[in-house]
This record gives C-alpha cells, structure tokens and sequence, in this order.
C-alpha cells in the first residue's frame, strides 16, 4: 500500500498485547483503526491508552461468526471500507495431552482456528473491493511442536496451512495475504503479566512496526509468512 493514510484496519483481539501494539503503530501511520475483543472494559481502558479519535472499539467474540460478521458491518457503516484485517484474537492453554481439558481444547479450537476463518468470511468483501491485505497471527508454534503443545500447536499448524492457502485463493483479487510467526512476545498471553521479566522478549510494538513494514511493502511483493524470535532469548 503506497499510502497508508486513513486507510481503514480491523483488528481482532486488539484491547492488549500484540493487537494493541499494532493498533497503535497503524494509528501513528495515520490509519483508522477498529479493534475489537469479549471484554467492553478491557476495550475502553485501551480507548483511553491509544487516546484516538481514529479508533473504534467493538465488542466481538470470534468464536461467533455472527459476532465478526456485525464487527464488519459497523466498520464498514463508520468509514466505507476496509483496507487491512488482522485475524489476531488467540488464547493458549498448556498441559499434557492426556490431562488437556475438553474445554481447553474446544475453546483454542474456536478462537485460535475457527475465529480466523470467521474473520476472513466476515471481510473479504470488503477486502476484495479495497484489494485489501489480510494477515494471520499465528506463532512460531505454528511450525515447531513441544511438550504441553498439542492444542496450541494443532491450531497455529493449522492457521499457517489455513493462511497460506488463503492466500493462494485470494492473490488473484489483488488481496495480499501473510501470516505472522512470532517467537516470545511480552503480553498478557497465557495469564502473564508483563514486566521487567520480558525485557528480552519481543515487545508489541515491535510487531506494529513490523506490521506497517509489511503494508508498505511495494504491490509486486508479498512476505507470506513471517517468523519472528527474540534476537537474544532467555538464558535458563
Ligand atoms: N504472547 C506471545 O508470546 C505470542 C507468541 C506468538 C503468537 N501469539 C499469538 O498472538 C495473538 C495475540 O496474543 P497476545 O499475546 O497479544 O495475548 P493477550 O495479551 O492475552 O491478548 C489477547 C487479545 O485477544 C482477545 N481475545 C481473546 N479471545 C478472544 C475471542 N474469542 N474473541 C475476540 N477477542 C479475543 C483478548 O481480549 P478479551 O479477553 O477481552 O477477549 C485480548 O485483546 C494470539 O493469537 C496468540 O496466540 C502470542
């Protein structure tokens, strides 16, 4: 995208963490950005941290198509259009598989798996009238397997096969499609509260900038997937 400015984003799970990060790197591009999440307290205590007058807040569970189909229609009422989605909204839960919960399971299936797709059904319209980008956040989970993973791993495996055939559907439309792989990123994923114990983890507003790099990439050239680690990891 040549010009970023008041192009229109929407990002899924964008009250904390990453989907915060992004929201602000993309507003300080001079984007208007939707961000969205379960929690309405959640969403206005980020209203108040981005203290944007280019930002709109929506309630929305991914889990529920319905949900991100409403997201879209309010996005598109406010501004006309959507130019950027980023299918962000995730949960991690970890165990063993044999004591992994029926519900933990579902719950990462539904959000992690099926949240994206719903993301994506819900705005490619719009994406295919704006020649849009959409991007997944998928992890480094996404291609390297561990202990206590299973459920995690089985859904960001499959949002990196789900990204990249998308995006072999969708490059046709002049929509460009990525996923992002990130390593350890400081957030409150997984109950963590982040703190001076994160210094050496990768920040939220590392992937913003990382986010705005890929729009401002030149048309002919699409980064599909990215994996991205903390340069200097933790020693143990
Ligand atoms: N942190 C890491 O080390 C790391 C590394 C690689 C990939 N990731 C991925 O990055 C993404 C963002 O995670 P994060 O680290 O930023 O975690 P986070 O700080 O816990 O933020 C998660 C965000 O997603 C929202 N959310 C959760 N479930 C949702 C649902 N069903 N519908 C809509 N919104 C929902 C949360 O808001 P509500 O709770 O209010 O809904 C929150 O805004 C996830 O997909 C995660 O798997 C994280």
């Amino acid at each position: 995208m040549e010009n970023l400015k008041d192009k229109v984003a929407y990002i899924t799970g964008g009250s904390k963490g990453i989907g915060l990060g992004v929201a602000r790197a993309l507003l300080n591009a001079g984007m208007r950005v939707a961000i969205s999440g379960r929690h309405s307290e959640a969403l206005t205590h980020a209203k108040e941290t981005l203290g944007s007058d280019q930002l709109l807040t929506l309630v929305s569970n991914v889990d529920r198509f319905k949900d991100e189909q409403q997201a879209v229609d309010k996005i598109l009422g406010q501004w006309g259009q959507l130019d950027v989605v980023l299918a962000n909204a995730g949960v991690g839960h970890f165990a063993p598989v044999d004591e992994m919960s029926v519900e933990h399971w579902t719950q990462m299936m539904n959000t992690n798996l099926n949240g994206v797709f719903h993301t994506l059904k819900a705005s490619v319209a719009a994406l295919k009238e704006s020649k849009g980008y959409y991007m997944t956040l998928a992890s480094l989970a996404g291609t390297n397997f561990f202990p206590t993973g299973a459920g995690y791993n089985a859904t960001k495996f499959g949002v990196v096969g789900f990204t990249q055939a998308a995006m072999l559907d969708l490059r046709k439309y002049d929509i460009k499609v990525s996923t992002i792989m990130p390593g350890s990123v400081a957030t409150h994923f997984n109950n963590n509260e982040p703190s001076q114990k994160d210094a050496w983890k990768i920040q939220p507003e590392d992937i913003g900038e990382l986010v705005v790099d890929l729009l401002k990439m030149h048309p002919r050239t699409l980064p599909s997937k990215v994996e991205v680690r903390p340069s200097r990891p933790d020693k143990k």
